[in-house]
């Protein structure tokens, strides 16, 4: 049997079954590519869900993981330590914030940025106690716990999981009128993501972010925008939402913020929001430790580079019209879209995204599908062209040959 086979089973047997991953079992990163237990190279088109931006086990970010694990590692914000106070000048300074709150997932952070929203209505807006509501989008992903499947429209990340949270209402993405309608003298946040990721890289309308904004302004609801997939350059801004010119009230990020090796995430925004927390409203063991903050310091200098973003606005711009251009006859595919390196083709339902990401694994590009239909092309943002050139042929190759099946 072979080592690949072994390893699954091994998984399947005595992991729960909560993932359905590509056949495949890596051992190896670098740059922009990864190897398996057998040997066998591929390009990462996945980023590890847009967390490898910049590329796997960079050096600098290498170098400053083991350094600092020599030298402080956690020791939880029962004390300071002296790598959190720097990062948190060098992230709101970055993000034009006046505070920043660190946590480690994705999904803590959001929850925290909904805490704060919550704990904001009552003390701030004078929203009667337990009466706060949050407005959230159809088609969100903002992570798996109890409290953001509240807000989820997706059966499965629901079902089974009740009672739910209450004071969750969600309206049609892209929609600012319904948007208007559902706010209520209750409401505490309306909380976005610039590109709906998980939904299958969904763009919204142009002006959408601005429109959404301005309610939110007028009806003195918090404006929170989930940058965690879209942010730190990945779409060729350091935030998405700047592509819109707004100022959320609150800015989520994750993923790539601990460098790809190390997880980091926080929120950042207004001094008066985030300081609506008082010892021991929140917290988290591991959260803004030495290891974390000194990794994501890093991190930040180097996705902050301007000329890193100008090149994934110039790289994703080229990736784009080459897969439109090649396609544009393809039987199968309904859509090219997307933003600097955050890119989907959607393809009929009746084929599926699937096998054709399983196809492409055996052409030595690996990536994932998002939402069933799409295939997701989020690279290091480093990748060298002609890497993405050949990755992108490989994906018009499969993509090109498909047929929807005729029943
Ligand atoms: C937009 C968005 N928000 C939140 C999350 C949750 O992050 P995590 O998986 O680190 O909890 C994700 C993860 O994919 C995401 O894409």
């Amino acid at each position: 049997m072979s080592q690949t086979r072994q390893l699954i089973d091994l998984e399947l047997e005595k992991g729960a079954h909560n993932y359905h991953p590509v056949g495949v079992v890596l051992a190896r990163s670098k740059g922009s590519f990864l190897w398996d237990v057998e040997g066998r190279r591929y390009i990462d088109m996945m980023g590890a869900y847009s967390t490898a931006s910049l590329g796997h086990c960079h050096p600098q970010i290498i170098k400053t993981l083991v350094k600092q694990a020599k030298q402080l590692d956690v020791t939880s914000r029962a004390f300071y330590n002296d790598q959190l106070p720097p990062w948190l000048a060098l992230l709101t300074e970055l993000a034009g914030a006046d505070k920043a709150l660190p946590m480690n997932s994705g999904a803590e952070a959001v929850e925290t940025a909904l805490k704060l929203a919550r704990k904001w209505g009552e003390t701030v807006k004078g929203i009667p106690a337990d009466r706060c509501e949050i407005i959230g989008c159809e088609g969100n992903f903002h992570g798996r716990t109890l409290g953001l499947i509240s807000l989820s429209t997706e059966p499965q990340y629901r079902a089974h999981f009740g009672p739910l949270l209450p004071g969750m209402r969600t309206v049609p993405y892209g929609d600012s009128r319904a948007l208007e309608r559902a706010i209520t003298p209750r409401t505490a946040a309306f909380i976005v993501e610039p590109i709906q990721g998980e939904a299958g890289i969904r763009v919204p309308p142009a002006g959408y972010l601005r429109k959404a904004q301005a309610l939110c302004r007028k009806h003195n609801v918090l404006f929170v925008v989930d940058e965690i997939q879209t942010g730190l350059a990945r779409t060729g801004r350091f935030f998405c939402h700047q592509h819109d010119e707004v100022n959320p009230d609150l800015v989520i990020l994750g993923k790539a913020l601990g460098g790809g090796v190390y997880p980091v995430s926080a929120v950042v925004g207004r001094g008066d929001v985030i300081g609506v927390f008082q010892p021991g409203d929140h917290g988290s063991t591991f959260g803004g430790n030495a290891i974390a903050a000194a990794v994501s310091m890093k991190a930040l200098k180097l996705l902050s580079d301007p000329d890193l973003m100008a090149r994934v606005d110039r790289l994703g711009q080229w990736a784009q019209a080459f897969l439109k251009e090649r396609l544009q006859d393809a039987p199968v595919v309904r859509d090219v879209r997307g933003r600097g390196l955050l890119i989907g083709v959607e393809v009929a339902p009746e084929i599926g995204a699937r096998c054709l990401v399983d196809e492409l694994k055996t052409l030595g590009v690996l990536t994932k599908d998002s939402h069933g239909v799409v295939i997701r092309l989020a690279p290091p943002l480093n990748i060298r062209k002609k890497h993405l050139r050949q990755a992108l042929e490989a994906v018009t190759k499969v993509v090109q040959k498909a047929r929807v099946p005729v029943s």
